[in-house]
Parts: structure tokens; sequence; C-alpha cells
């Protein structure tokens, strides 16, 4: 982003507001943004930056970028988010999605960086929930579109949210092809990837994808492609996206790349919901949700845990002890300093989980009693499993945490480890011992 700074002295009622990412964000007085427009700089006007962002030719990033969001709804969002919105010039103005209702102003201040809103036609919404739709009534108030297209569950979606049966829905349906002039929007299905009504919009003939929330990633930056950022960071993010949201619906991640394979489907970019758009390699976003749906294991062991007096601590350390003389990568986390969604992205790849518990009040303690509900809901699978955890007198936790990786399919290789209060020396070998079982089976299955 260009720097107004240099600008400002020349100006007066230009006021600093605040300096951040190595950018100076200045607040600017209305009629000297109606004079300068956005022409030269990236401006901010209320605090808000207001210029779009050309993804193709005549097609826009109208979306909002999220730098403080930390949480959403129990994913650690570390780095923020966007939401992405779309518009697209043609005969027919399209809007592709909204924002979250509380990022408006600032896509509001990008679509006006194009258009005036009036002139927007059609509406596609790919996905009603509401990070994405949550801006549509407003929207739909102000601009009074001829067309809301959205899937069929996306109607029903749309009515049970906003209760507007006199909207002017038109469902989109996977091979009717809707014309905007120069270019035609097709329509693929998607239902449950994430929800029951969503869909990917693709334009013909500029070849764009956008996916909804697939390929999306919790990245806010002021980079929009992927040529421009940094891999292991866009990878780390993507990776940490399907594995908190996608992962449950695998088999239907797995369809859905057989069935852009047999359409022949070209793609010149991805332009998913949420952070950077893949306009250098598609295909490697494609390859990256081919191979996680597959459940391919990269020969690496995780072992979670949590401990009150740290002797299941002891456990898991002597654990490792095992795997690292059979050779295998490891992680160790403790549940009490990992948050679980970044617990989430280990698990995705990882051929190995063994969960570690002490025994409380008969059960589990709090964080991994929350921690194997979060799990259980996203059903990894395809993993070796294992359990262990000291206790003081009753000692349920080990059989609570093998009848969770049983649901999920786990092939356990061991009946589980429980020492009562502090395990002995003899006790810790067989920690060591359980680790190399895990390596051997690992090792087994590359
Ligand atoms: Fe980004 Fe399912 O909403």
């Amino acid at each position: 982003m260009a720097s107004i700074c240099h600008l400002a002295g020349s100006w007066k009622n230009v006021r600093k507001i605040f300096e951040a990412n190595s950018q100076t964000y200045y607040c600017i007085p209305a009629a000297t943004y109606n004079r300068y427009k956005a022409d030269t700089f990236n401006i901010l006007y209320g605090g808000i930056n207001v210029k779009s962002v050309q993804i193709g030719e005549n097609i826009y990033w109208v979306g909002a970028i999220d730098w403080d969001i930390r949480d959403f709804h129990g994913y650690s969002t570390n780095r923020g988010t966007t939401y992405n919105a779309f518009l697209i010039v043609d005969e027919k103005i399209t809007l592709i999605d909204t924002v979250k209702t509380t990022m408006k102003e600032e896509f509001y201040s990008r679509l006006s960086d194009i258009v005036e809103l009036e002139k927007i036609d059609y509406i596609v919404v790919n996905h009603v929930e509401m990070d994405h739709s949550g801006t549509l009534p407003e929207i739909v108030e102000k601009i009074k579109p001829e067309k809301i297209i959205c899937s069929k569950m996306g109607q029903k979606a749309l009515l049970d949210h906003f209760h507007q049966p006199d909207w002017p829905y038109e469902i989109a349906v996977p091979g009717e092809d809707i014309s905007i002039g120069k270019r035609t929007l097709s329509f693929l299905e998607t239902r449950m990837l994430h929800w029951p009504d969503s869909m990917f919009t693709y334009i013909k003939e500029d070849k764009i994808l956008f996916s909804s929330d697939a390929f999306g990633q919790h990245l806010a930056s002021s980079e929009r492609f992927d040529d421009e950022i940094d891999q292991t960071l866009l990878l780390e993010e993507l990776t940490k996206y399907y594995a908190n949201i996608l992962t449950l619906f695998s088999p239907k991640v797995q369809k859905l790349i057989e069935s852009i394979t047999k359409m022949n489907l070209e793609i010149n970019m991805i332009a998913p919901d949420h952070g950077i758009l893949f306009r250098s390699r598609p295909e490697f976003a494609i390859e990256c949700y081919d191979k996680w749906s597959k459940y391919v294991s990269n020969g690496t062991a995780l072992v979670i845990y949590d401990t009150m007096w740290k002797s299941t601590e002891k456990m898991a350390k002597h654990i490792v002890q095992g795997l690292v003389d059979e050779g295998i990568p490891y992680k160790l986390r403790n549940l009490q300093h990992y948050h679980h969604s970044d617990v989430m992205s280990e698990v995705l790849d990882a051929s190995a989980v063994l969960l570690g518990c002490s025994t409380l009040n008969n059960g589990l303690v709090p964080r991994m009693a929350g921690f194997l509900m979060y799990l259980s809901g996203l059903r990894p699978t395809n993993k070796i499993g294992a359990a262990f955890g000291s206790f003081g007198w009753s000692g349920e936790a080990v059989k609570l945490l093998n009848q969770a990786m049983e649901e999920m399919k786990f092939d356990i290789i061991h009946p589980g480890l429980r020492f009562k209060y502090i395990p002995k020396e003899s006790d810790l070998e067989q920690c060591v011992e359980l680790g190399r079982e895990v390596g051997r089976k690992i090792k087994e299955q590359q």
C-alpha cells in the first residue's frame, strides 16, 4: 500500500490516526477525498481503506480486512481474516457475496470506489453464513437488485435468516448458466462444503472460480494474491482452515475434486471468501485439498495431553523418547499451552495421535474433554491411536480416551497405559516402549 505521509503536510485538516504494519493512517475530510479520489494513493476515509483491488478485467475485490478478530466461534484467528466480496462490472453489474455486518463501511467504501451502489443489478450469494451475508439485507434495501442468485438451499437459508419472501430470488442450477453480458456465470453445487447452501460460482470467460469458504484462510493481509505472500504462512493458514472447517466433509471434498476434474474446468484463479486469492498456483490449493481429503498422513506422531500434577506429562515425555528411538518426528502438545484449533491443524496429517489425560472427578480434565468434543466433531480418521494417563483412585480417563478414538475409527494399537499417582521407573519404561510400538507401526505404514 502506498503511503500518503508525504501528501499530508500540504493539506489542511488531515489528521493522523495511527501507525501499524509500516503504514501511517490518516483521517481525511470528505471534501479532500472527493477532490483527489484514490487515483494516486490508497486513501483512508474515516479510518477505512477505500481502495478496491482489480483481480481481472473489470472484476474487483471489494471485501474487508478484519485485522483484529481473534476468535471465530472457537477457531483462534491469530492472524485475523478477510471477508472477500467481488464485483463484476458487465452489462449486469454483479456482486458476489457481501461481508460481516461490522465491516460494512469498508465494504461500501470499496464498492463505491468502482460504481455507485444503486447500479448493481445482481447479487450472487454463494454462502449464507453471516460473515458473508451479514450486510445483505442492508445492501438489498439500498440497491434493490434485479436478482439475488443463490442455490435452492441458499434460498431456504436466506428466508430462515432474514425472513424476506419478496426478495427477487433466482435459483442457481448447475448446468444452467446465467449471462451477465459479455460473461456467463456457471454454478457448482457444493452442498455441505461447508453448509447446505454453499455453492461455487465460475466465470467461464475469465476462468475464475469463486469458491465461497473452500480454499479460504483466516489471514488478514494487505496482499491479495498467492504470489505476493510468504508461502509457508499461506500453507499454514490454508491447512488450519481445512483442518478446522472442512475435515468433517472430506468425502464431499473428494467428490467435488472428482467432478471438477471430470468437467475439465479450466481455472486461472480461485477466489475464496477468506484470505488470499490463488492466481499463480490455483492447482496448488486443489492438490492440498485432494491430499487432505484422502487423509494422507505424513509419518509423524502427535502427543496431546493435559496434566494435573505432571505425572501424565512425565508419561508423555517418555512416550516421546520411544518415538525418538524409532526415528519418528513428533510434536508434544500440552493443551494448557496450545489452542485446540492449532492442535487440530497438526492432527490433520499426523500418522499417530496419542492422547494423555489425568482422571478428574471420574472423568477427563475439562480442557481435554473440550478438545475431544472438538476433535470428534471434525472426525479425522486414518490415525494410529493410543491413550495414557495417571490417576488417583478411579482412573476412567484412559477408557474415555479410547472410547472417543474408537468412535473416530482410529487404529488403537494398545489398550492404553494408566498409572497410579506418580509413575515408577518401570512404568516409565512401559511408556518408552509404547512410543517405540507406535513408531514401528508408523514405519510399517509408510
Ligand atoms: Fe466464512 Fe461459512 O462462512
